[in-house]
């Protein structure tokens, strides 16, 4: 594709974690289906970002890289549609990132929250490492190496978009700048035809004397969808529209994932790490005996004893899985006593069972040699789109071929 910024692009990234959970299909993973539908995705699994924690103990990264894609599959996650590879076999990433580090302010990245937070938090790892104080420049460069408009993440990383935002900024500004840019941009305008070029004008102005959000992303559009122009003229229009020289890496916005925050079998957040989780290949019996098991209201130690929803874990669950019926039959009968707490549960497990079952069957039928050979086509196109970038990119860092 000819283009030289992608506002419509999609990228997101997820970490080998292996067999994906409920929590990950609530929160991510839907959201992911939805967007293959209406954007250009680039969806891929980030193992160069587990090994900044994981360095110690790499041994789970590849057969979990293999048990997510078959799950991203078995869930509805389409080849035809998104583009699905592996971060390591797209080298271009680090190259892009070795060359962003060359601008990135030391205090930039010792200011993201996450760096000090996961110190903290994983204590009992050494993460006083050059490659986790670099993770959220990695991040950066994944994201613009496709120019992509939309990261969708959750909230504890719109910062690291944030950085992006800067890094790219700084970048255009260090190596955008152009001589004569005033001549070469009337030259570029000229290409795109008179009607577009009054458009062009009208948004621009809007946006630069009123400060038009909307008019600005008009003009990002109106130049994306222009077909007989070079990235060249392409950067350079865009460029105006700020101000200043041309824009190479244009500035991602975060998509913030709507919160579907998954709630475990124990009520907190459903994570590996809480050992709360159902995962999205749960044997049927085993999923029914989990959420049997689920703990409710403390209140309600005898059948009798009436509880309230408010305090009951399973109540969280319903209001992802029930409808407005059964959840009002659920509040009724609790603050009454007059259903039993496993009775309570009945809807739920069958909601689930009935969610995963068509997961499941997918899944039976997707082998490894399928995964393969999508991560491959993948990595393909991705290398391709990638490699574009880091030729702009090299050459206005000095890096013209030599032979
Ligand atoms: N850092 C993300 C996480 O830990 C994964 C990720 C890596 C990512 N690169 C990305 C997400 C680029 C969005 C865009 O969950
Ligand atoms: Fe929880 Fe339902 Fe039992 Fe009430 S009846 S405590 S909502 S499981």
């Amino acid at each position: 594709m000819q283009v030289a910024t992608h506002h419509q692009r999609i990228l997101s990234g997820m970490r080998p974690t292996g067999a994906l959970h409920l929590g990950h299909y609530h929160g991510v993973i839907k959201n992911w289906i939805r967007l293959q539908d209406t954007y250009q995705c680039f969806l891929f699994v980030a193992d160069w970002h587990a090994l900044t924690t994981h360095y110690a103990n790499p041994g789970i990264i590849h057969t979990s890289t293999i048990e997510m894609v078959i799950d991203w599959l078995a869930t509805g996650i389409d080849p035809e549609k998104a583009t699905i590879f592996v971060q390591s076999q797209v080298p271009e990433h680090a190259e892009l990132h070795l060359l962003l580090s060359m601008m990135t302010p030391l205090g930039w990245l010792e200011r993201v929250p996450t760096y000090k937070d996961q110190q903290e938090k994983l204590k009992e790892k050494d993460l006083a490492t050059y490659g986790f104080l670099g993770y959220p420049l990695l991040q950066s460069a994944d994201i613009l190496i496709y120019k992509a408009g939309l990261v969708p993440v959750g909230e504890d990383q719109v910062a690291h978009v944030e950085l992006t935002r800067e890094v790219a900024k700084r970048f255009n500004h260090l190596y955008g700048k152009e001589d004569k840019f005033e001549e070469k941009l009337a030259i570029s305008m000229r290409k795109m035809g008179k009607k577009q070029v009054k458009h062009y004008r009208n948004y621009k102005r809007a946006y630069q004397e009123k400060g038009d959000q909307e008019a600005l992303l008009a003009a990002k559009t109106l130049i994306d969808s222009q077909q007989n122009i070079s990235i060249e003229d392409k950067e350079r229009l865009l460029g105006a529209l700020e101000g200043g020289g041309k824009v190479i890496l244009p500035e991602p916005q975060a998509l913030l994932t709507p919160a579907a925050k998954m709630p475990g079998l124990d009520g907190q957040k459903m994570s590996k790490s809480y050992h709360n989780t159902i995962s999205l290949r749960e044997d049927p019996q085993q999923l029914s005996d989990k959420l049997r098991k689920m703990p409710t209201d403390p209140a309600r130690v005898r059948l009798h004893d009436p509880g309230n929803p408010k305090n009951c874990p399973v109540w969280q669950l319903h209001t992802i899985y029930s409808d407005e019926e059964t959840k009002n039959w659920v509040q009724a009968g609790c603050q009454s006593a007059k259903i039993g707490c496993l009775d309570c549960k009945t809807p739920i497990i069958d909601a689930v069972l009935t969610e995963l079952a068509p997961i499941q069957e997918r899944a039976k039928a997707i082998t490894e040699q399928k995964v393969q050979e999508t991560l491959q086509k993948g990595t393909q196109m991705a290398r391709e789109e990638a490699e574009k970038t880091l030729q702009e990119v090299r050459q206005v860092m000095g890096l013209t071929p030599l032979f």
